[in-house]
Parts: structure tokens; C-alpha cells; sequence
């Protein structure tokens, strides 16, 4: 047992919840060929487990921003190859925390003429939201912790475990990265649950 961290959505949790998303976009795009755009590099796991979880054709690409100065600005780092003029694109988000992140993605997508975008994202932290942006679909409404796991970084390392972690004390992660991914990852001695 292990007071530092602690797993607030298993897998099992993750699997369900992506599923009923997966069978949300299924029946509300079934005509409509829409195509996936994940904004890496979060998005990864989530995506993957969505999709399967999507039975109508699709299409799938990627965007990676970058941000930069001082504000924070983002910046688009490596873009789609399918051109969205005229394609019904649904972002595919990790989290959404202040908001800004996916409103200036809305902005600078919206010129290239889709003909509708929707943002699906696996969180939302509700109380640090700054700009209030559009979510069709959302996986979870989650507080104001520093999550980690399934796709969701500190300083790019775990997004390899399988599921959703919160640390307690984010100033003694450099000490505890010893022992939290083997938790995380399921060590037989250390498992919470
Ligand atoms: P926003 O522009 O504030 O909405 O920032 C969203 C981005 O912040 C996400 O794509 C993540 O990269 C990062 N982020 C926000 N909250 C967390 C968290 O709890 N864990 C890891 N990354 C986070
Ligand atoms: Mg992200």
C-alpha cells in the first residue's frame, strides 16, 4: 500500500467509458465518413482503444503542436496529410484543462473549410477551464489533479501505463519514479487494488 499515488480510473473503467464513446460517433456519423484527428502525442492510447470501438467508416490523421514563448503560444509542429476541406472532423484530445490548447486548434482549423468539427476528449478538468470550449463527447469529468498515464505525460515519460494514475504530491515524483511505474504497471507488491 502506497499513499503517494493512486489509481483513479483502471483499465476496465477506461475500456467501458471509450466504448459507449466509440458507439456515440459510430451512430452520429454513420453516413458521414468522418475523420479522426488525434493531436499528438496524448492522444495515442486513446485513440487506438477508440477506434476499435468504431464500427462505420473513417479515416484517421494526426496533428502535433508545439508550444512556445513566454503566453504559452501553439503552434502547429507537424499537420494532417488528408486535406479537411470539406470533411467532418472530430479532434481526438486527451484532456482539456484551461481550454486555450483546443480553442486556438478550433480557430486555426475551422479556415481550412471542414464542413463541421466536434472534439471528443478522453478528460475534461472542468474547474481550471479558462476559455469555454465546444466538447461533443467526453470521456470523464475529473478535478483539479495532475493525472498521469494512458497517454498523459510528466516531462514525456508514462504515458505507457495502462491506466490513469494521480500523484499526490507532484513535487516528490523525481523521487518516486523508482517505484511508481512499477506499481502503475501492476508489480504484484505494490498493487493498490
Ligand atoms: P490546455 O490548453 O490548458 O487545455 O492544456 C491541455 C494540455 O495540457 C493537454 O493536452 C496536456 O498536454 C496538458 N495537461 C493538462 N492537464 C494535465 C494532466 O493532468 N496531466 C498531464 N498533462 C496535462
Ligand atoms: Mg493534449
Amino acid at each position: 500500500m502506497n499513499g503517494d499515488y493512486l489509481e483513479v480510473v483502471d483499465e476496465e473503467a477506461l475500456q467501458r467509458r471509450i466504448c459507449e464513446l466509440g458507439a456515440a460517433i459510430s451512430e452520429d456519423y454513420a453516413e458521414l465518413n468522418p475523420v479522426l484527428v488525434g493531436v499528438l502525442k496524448g492522444c495515442v492510447p486513446f485513440l487506438a482503444d477508440l477506434i476499435r470501438c468504431i464500427d462505420i467508416p473513417h479515416e484517421v490523421d494526426f496533428l502535433l503542436l508545439t508550444r512556445f514563448g513566454s503566453k504559452g503560444r501553439v503552434g502547429v509542429a507537424m499537420d494532417t496529410a488528408i486535406s479537411l476541406e470539406g470533411r467532418h472532423v472530430i479532434l481526438v484530445e486527451d484532456i482539456v484543462d484551461t481550454g486555450l490548447t483546443l480553442s486556438t486548434l478550433l480557430r486555426n482549423l475551422s479556415v481550412r473549410n471542414p464542413s463541421s468539427i466536434k472534439t471528443v476528449a478522453l478528460l475534461d478538468k472542468v474547474p481550471r477551464r479558462i476559455v469555454d470550449v465546444p466538447l461533443a463527447y467526453r470521456g470523464f469529468e475529473i478535478g483539479d489533479e495532475f493525472l498521469l498515464g494512458y497517454g498523459l505525460d510528466w516531462e514525456g515519460r508514462y504515458r505507457n501505463l495502462p491506466s490513469l494514475w494521480v500523484v499526490m504530491d507532484m513535487e516528490r515524483l523525481s523521487d518516486l519514479h523508482e517505484t511508481f511505474p512499477a506499481v502503475a504497471l501492476g508489480d504484484g507488491e505494490f498493487r493498490l487494488r
